[in-house]
């Protein structure tokens, strides 16, 4: 039977849409999944929303609805979280929701058995409260004054409470920390022990009483469950732990392996495993910790409102291009600075150039030179041949050791050697020219073309964890599966030169990765991330009224009239004057010069009547003089200034006095 692997992804806030770092962190351990599935393992690969806490419920507030419909419209609504996932092939197997009616009971099982034996008592909690983290942090853990893990303000808070003994579990976890290599990369373990074990474990507040959107504890009613032990415990309750909904965790499936980003190392390796302990249940076999993507060196938060919506980056370039950046360009365990432009070299340089131009030169020259398949006689050259051959079956080892040590960009850095062995092959080999003289070379051409064609295969194997798709795509390319039922596709097959079958009809598809113009991308790309930042904006902004007051004498020694606009031009050398020459029913031309070119043309404003105010001292703009100025109505308009003329009834005379 195969041997079962259960790997997770943290289960995501619900608060706001997912960025490119959440889809960095899923991808990942969708690769690694699709890794042990090809390996043969049988794998159960789990993510999920962490529905509760006072984030959702103030945000769900603020958007007028219950915590319940704001969090279902962002799991599951059009372009929520589900949705995503599909999107990007996530290989999920099960999808835990924190509402689910299963979880919320098994999380009140399991903090009652934590209570039942002690590990769980009830205290005052005087402290230090993070909101956007719903992290709890003693004085001494504050940097600056300041939350630890996002370096926002945090609050004072004191109420009744219940703790977790963590202090107790301190010297265990230690040990697991110090002593295994239960937390990856090993960089995690120091920051872990300097900055949490060596000044002391605390106890652990884990319940609220000031917000009620969150597991209530049973037997205390007036208090919700810590977020953090309700989220944690996702991964034992979509086994079934404690609940019949599922019967895998008695079948064997936990521990499992849990992929989570850096800042929420701490909860993973101290806390989680100190749960764990004081259940009496297994550790979870491994916790690793990769890093950030960056945006100009600062965290893509999307608190803070640089995001980058993957949704719109896999439209626009493809989900497996995105997949494949994700992976290839930042090393998992370390933080990375993302940008577009690193996304289009990376899918121009590998993608376009490496990749795609091997296989479509492979397989058009194979569908060009033996239209009717490629036949069964081989020439090999001791010469040419050996150096591709043996890098190519060399792969999969060196591969394995990479993904088996959570670095999938290493492993997929030994994959395009390999892809650029074989460039290589074919600049050496020039089938081109063989092609001249078929009766002579034409056995040579045809194993020319199948070592190319076994190096493609061999790659595509392994490349099928980080771009399914496409990988399907080569195999149809490459025209083996007809007659090999898929063993051309296998793991082991991935160490063996010669599996794809003698005879062979190949036929060129689509290419893989056509080329992206970098310039005509970016701009389309700050063209569509302008007008989403202007769809956020507020659609009306009033300027808000002023609370100073003038007395009456002095507002009524502004003289507005209407005035009838005889003629209009543009000032030269100005985009936005316009000058008017106004009949003010005094007989006498009056000249005002206004700003409001960019909302007006001249000629649409002869014959309007308006409205001046005509007591102002004369002033010189442009070198013209202005007598006055002309009254608009103004507010903003999805960030834009929009300004409209005051126009009152043609039938008002002019000189009319306004008040
Ligand atoms: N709800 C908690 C996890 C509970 S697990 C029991 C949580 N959710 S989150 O939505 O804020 O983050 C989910 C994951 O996305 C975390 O692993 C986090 O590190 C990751 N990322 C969020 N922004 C990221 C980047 N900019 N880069 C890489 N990963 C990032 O934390």
């Amino acid at each position: 039977m195969a041997e079962k692997f259960y790997i997770t992804t943290p289960i995501y806030y619900p608060s706001d849409k997912l960025h490119i770092g959440h889809t960095y962190c899923t991808v990942a351990t969708d690769t690694i999944a699709r890794y042990k599935r090809l390996q043969g393992y049988d794998v159960m690969f789990l993510t999920g929303t962490d529905e509760h806490g006072q984030k959702i419920e103030d945000k769900a507030r603020e958007a007028g609805v219950t915590p319940k419909e704001f969090v279902d419209r962002i799991v599951e609504g059009p372009r929520g979280v589900k949705d995503l996932w599909k999107l990007m092939n996530i290989s999920n197997d099960r999808f835990i929701r924190t509402t689910d009616d299963y979880h919320e009971a098994a999380v009140q099982r399991i903090f009652k058995r934590m209570y039942d034996n002690g590990d769980i008592y009830k205290g005052t909690y005087k402290g230090k409260y993070c909101k956007p983290c719903e992290s709890f942090w003693t004085e001494s853990q504050l940097v600056d004054g300041k939350c630890p893990d996002c370096g926002r303000e945090v609050q004072d808070a004191e109420e009744e409470a219940y703790f977790f003994r963590l202090s107790k579990y301190a010297d265990r976890i230690r040990d697991l920390l110090e002593n295994t290599d239960f937390l990856e990369p090993r960089s995690r373990v120091n920051e872990m022990i300097h900055n949490f074990i060596d000044p002391g474990l605390e106890d652990l507040c884990v319940s609220r009483t000031s917000f009620t959107w969150g597991v209530p504890v049973d037997f205390d009613p007036g208090h919700v469950v810590y977020v953090w032990v309700d989220a944690l415990s996702n991964y034992i309750t979509a086994l079934g732990y404690e609940n019949d909904r599922y019967d895998d965790y008695k079948d064997g499936w936990w521990p499992g392996v849990n992929i989570v980003g850096k800042e929420i190392v701490r909860f993973h390796s101290i806390i989680w495993p100190a749960m764990l302990m004081s259940l009496g249940e297994p550790l979870p076999k491994k916790c690793f910790g990769h890093g950030w993507l960056l945006l100009d060196g600062g965290k893509m938060s999307k608190s803070k409102g640089n995001v980058v919506d993957p949704y719109l980056l896999a439209e626009k370039f493809g989900v497996d291009a995105l997949r494949f950046f994700l992976m290839r360009t930042f090393p998992f365990g370390s933080d990375g600075n993302f940008s577009n432009e690193l996304l289009i070299q990376t899918i121009n340089v590998d993608l376009a150039n490496d990749l795609g131009n091997l296989v479509s030169r492979t397989t058009a020259m194979a569908e060009k030179y033996f239209p009717e398949g490629l036949p069964a006689e081989r020439q090999p050259d001791d010469t040419l041949d050996p150096d591709l051959i043996a890098q190519a079956t060399a792969l999969r080892d060196k591969y394995a050791d990479a993904m088996d040590h959570y670095a999938p960009h290493k492993a997929l850095e030994e994959v395009f050697k390999v892809i650029q062995r074989a460039n290589k092959y074919i600049d050496e080999n020039a089938p081109w020219a063989l092609a001249k003289d078929m009766e002579a070379n034409g056995t040579r051409l045809a194993t020319v073309l199948y070592n190319l064609l076994e190096a493609v295969r061999i790659c595509s194997v392994l490349l099928t964890p980080f771009i399914p798709a496409t990988t399907d795509a080569i195999f149809s390319q490459l025209g083996a599966c007809g007659s090999c039922n898929g063993c051309c596709k296998t793991w082991e097959s991935a160490a063996h030169w010669g599996t794809l079958p003698a005879k062979l009809l190949v036929r060129k598809g689509e290419n893989l990765f056509p080329r992206i113009d970098v310039e005509k991308a970016i701009a389309e790309l700050d063209a569509i991330q302008e007008e989403a930042r202007r769809a956020a904006l507020p659609p009306i902004e009033i300027e808000p009224q002023l609370t100073e007051q003038v007395d009456f004498d002095t507002f009524c020694k502004s003289d507005f009239r209407a005035v009838k606009v005889k003629h209009c031009e543009a000032v030269k050398k100005s985009d936005k004057l316009l000058k008017f020459t106004l009949d003010d029913g005094t007989g006498t031309d009056r000249q005002i010069l206004s700003g409001v070119h960019h909302w007006y043309e001249p000629e649409d404003l002869i014959g309007k009547t308006l409205v001046a105010i005509v007591n102002l001292p004369p002033r010189k703009m442009m070198g013209q003089e202005s007598q006055g100025m002309l009254i608009s109505a103004v507010h903003t308009e999805k960030g834009e200034e929009q300004l409209h003329l005051l126009m009152v009834d043609d039938a008002i005379p002019a000189g009319a006095k306004l008040c």
